[in-house]
């Protein structure tokens, strides 16, 4: 399966959204993530994301978010419809180390 990883926090740039077949991306305040038991490894979604954030569960930058992005995709909701990024979304593409200070 693709997850979302930390490149993703206060980016949210949603382009991922608009080309996923089977609609699994969730949706949280500060980023999205997928559902595993929904995606078909299509890897469409990959060259969509301007921050580079989504990645095949095998690279090793993807290990701790495999866990993340199944826990949260049980309780997060659907998001099908790409909306405005955060205003500030450009100001963080590229941060490393995002999700210890603002991930949720
Ligand atoms: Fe959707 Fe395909 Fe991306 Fe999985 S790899 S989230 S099915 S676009
Ligand atoms: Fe996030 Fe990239 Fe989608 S920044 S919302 S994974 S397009």
């Amino acid at each position: 399966t693709f997850v979302v990883t930390d490149a993703c926090i206060r980016c949210k740039y949603m382009d991922c959204i608009e080309v996923c077949p089977t609609d699994s991306f969730r949706e949280g305040a500060n980023m999205l993530v997928i559902d595993p038991d929904n995606c078909i490894d299509c890897a469409i979604c990959v060259p969509e994301c301007p921050a580079n954030a989504i990645l095949p569960d095998t690279d090793v930058g993807a290990s701790q978010w495999i866990g993340i992005n199944a826990t949260h995709a049980a309780s997060w909701p659907e998001i099908t419809r790409k909306r405005d990024s955060p205003v500030d979304a450009d100001a963080w593409r590229g941060v490393p180390d995002k999700f210890a200070r603002h991930f949720s």
